[in-house]
């Protein structure tokens, strides 16, 4: 019988509460992360515990079926993915930040400026919608402390409570995006597989209208 092949994001913050919709639809999973891959007891689903940034990669390639990822990664990584359902989880926005002692006015003040951040695609998009040249420096992670070390004049990155940016004097200036967890199909899944996710769709849509 085909099994539908499920990513997760194996740390950060979408782990827990991915692993607790599973859990709540009924499918109940025998081993942790550590495994690196897990079958579910009652119900023909395999879960892959993976990192984020490689979950797009994995979709566009049938490595596996769907995902339930972050849709900021998706859009800066995505290309042709569908996402199936938005999740209710998980919501951030991705935002333009500059030291508070800044004076900032509009996107023209990043004109010429360096901008250090994890969602290259996401920032040039939003750069180039405005008509502003910037110099763009990609780092994978701690991106708020760019300013403070004179890597950079701005950063852009995920804000979710807003402590991050607090704790390093940044101040949020313009929101690119917001968003949240999704469930997300690969464009080569089978039909028999298809069937297994409309089937989980179907009931994280009962359960998320039960939390409502
Ligand atoms: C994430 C993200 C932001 C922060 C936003 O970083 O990159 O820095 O969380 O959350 P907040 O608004 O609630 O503070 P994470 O802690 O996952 O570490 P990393 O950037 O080093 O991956
Ligand atoms: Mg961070």
């Amino acid at each position: 019988m085909s099994k539908l092949k499920i990513a997760v994001q194996k740390s950060g913050r979408l782990y827990d509460e991915s692993m607790q919709i599973l859990k709540d639809i009924g499918i109940s999973i025998d081993n942790g992360r550590d495994q690196l891959k897990a079958s579910a007891k009652n119900f023909p689903v395999e879960v892959f515990y993976l990192r984020n940034g490689d979950i797009p990669q994995y979709l566009k390639d049938g490595v596996v079926d769907a995902a339930i990822i972050g849709e900021n990664v998706l859009i800066e990584k995505g290309g042709d993915i569908q996402i199936i359902q938005k999740l209710g989880f998980s919501s951030c926005k991705v935002s333009i930040a500059v030291p508070k002692s800044v004076k900032y006015n509009n996107m023209q003040d990043l004109e010429g400026k360096r901008i250090a951040t994890s969602y290259p695609n996401t920032v040039q998009q939003f750069l180039d919608k405005n008509n502003v040249n910037a110099q763009l420096h990609i780092i994978n992670g701690s991106v708020e402390i760019a300013p403070n070390i004179g890597l950079a004049d701005a950063i852009v990155d995920i804000v979710s409570s807003g402590s991050t940016l607090f704790k390093n004097g940044l101040k949020e200036v313009e929101v690119l995006l917001k968003s949240e967890a999704v469930l997300a199909s690969s464009p080569l899944i089978s039909k028999d597989n298809l069937e297994i996710l409309n089937t989980i769709k179907f009931r994280i849509d009962s359960v998320l209208k039960g939390r409502r």
